[in-house]
């Protein structure tokens, strides 16, 4: 079967070749693979700069964020043949941890986790996978397509459940929400907000164009600039962007009380001058809290097939700006200033390899 593979932290070692089947050590259930988003962490990888091969392995196969049609599962598992599903990405370290030891992954403590696609075991850019009943989620057959942004969506889902567990230390009743990048994650982030029936502003760099355009249709209020030129003071900001000088700004307009979630990796060594003092002031007056929010468990890929089973069709098939199929794949790793969500299809959905 064809596979997109790269050797990790070796730019320009990405291919698509034929390999082996999936292995039975990867579980029963096997998965056709029908679509496979590219997201930032991808694009860290092919550019060398992130990733680890599975041990004794040259090669990691890519794809993190998936949409597959189950061919074969054993009875009693949760899926049957031909039920759309989603693969969870992480696994919990073997020792394991205490937060591992709890089906809480996302929280491992000792960084011996696994992730498919990205850590040391393959992902799913592969015609076909394998996987066990575990780490399968099944998808509402309605979103079709679509249902390749439940892995984004549960990162969002388990920054929304971070920010409802630190706002409900104190009585907790918020109404405005900043969220900062219109991207994917952003733009997922502000339907789970207006889900939740908050105020909910986007703010990106865009003037116009189909960002602008999803934000308004979601009924949020889109915004370019800086955080500080609003004349709000969110009660929560979801930070999608991962630029330093948005985060601090951000950080000095939310209101007394807010809560912070960061979800954007940066890069590190820019050095950027800041007035820690009025900063920890305001933060410690206000009671302010920031928290960092990284992949998700099984808990938050279940929130997030149930938002995106409530969500407005047309408007999500709108986030899926682009189609590119697999043996075109370079084509989708290069950006164009209207992508938002690009997807390589790996096998057209209606129908079948078998
Ligand atoms: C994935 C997460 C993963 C993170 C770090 C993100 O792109 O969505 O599941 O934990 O990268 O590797």
């Amino acid at each position: 079967m064809k596979a997109l593979s790269v050797i990790p932290l070796q730019a320009g070692s990405a291919a698509l070749t034929d390999v082996e089947e999936p292995p039975l050590s990867d579980g029963p259930i096997l998965v056709e693979t029908l679509a496979v988003g590219v997201c930032g962490t991808d694009l860290e990888i092919l550019s060398g700069a992130y990733g680890w091969s599975p041990p004794g392995r040259e090669r990691l196969v890519l794809g993190h964020e998936s949409l597959g049609r189950v061919l074969e599962a054993p009875a009693g598992s949760p899926v049957t043949a031909g039920d759309l599903v989603v693969g969870i990405v992480r696994r919990p370290d073997p020792v394991p941890c205490a937060n591992c030891a709890v089906l809480e992954w996302d929280f491992c403590r000792n960084g011996l986790y696994t992730e498919r696609g990205i850590k040391e075991h393959d992902g799913y850019l592969s015609e076909r996978y394998r996987i066990t009943p575990d780490y399968v989620v099944k998808v509402d057959p309605r979103l079709g397509l679509l249902g390749v942004l439940l892995e984004p969506t549960s990162v969002v889902a388990k920054a929304w459940e971070e920010v409802e567990r630190v706002g409900g230390r104190a009585h907790w009743s918020p109404r405005s929400v900043l969220v900062t990048g219109a991207g994917p994650i952003g733009l997922l982030a502000a339907l789970l907000g207006v889900q939740r029936g908050f105020d909910v502003h986007v703010l990106d760099r865009m003037g116009e164009g189909v960002k602008p355009d999803l934000v308004a249709a979601l009924g949020a209020t889109y915004h370019s600039g800086t955080p500080s030129d609003l004349d709000i003071h969110p009660d929560v900001v979801i930070e999608c962007t991962g630029v330093a000088t948005v985060i601090l700004d951000a950080m000095a307009t939310i209101g007394v009380g807010g809560v912070m979630c960061l979800t954007g990796v940066s890069s590190s060594g820019h050095q950027i001058s800041l007035d820690e003092g009025a900063l920890n002031r305001s933060m410690v007056l206000e009671n302010v809290a920031v928290v960092g929010s990284v992949n998700a468990n099984r808990r938050h890929y279940e929130a997030a097939a149930a938002a995106l089973a409530a969500a407005d069709l047309e408007w999500l098939s709108r986030v899926v700006t682009r189609r590119v199929p697999l043996d075109r794949w370079s084509d989708a790793l290069l950006r164009h200033d209207d992508d938002v969500k690009v997807v390589i299809e790996v096998q057209p959905i209606g129908s079948t390899s078998r």
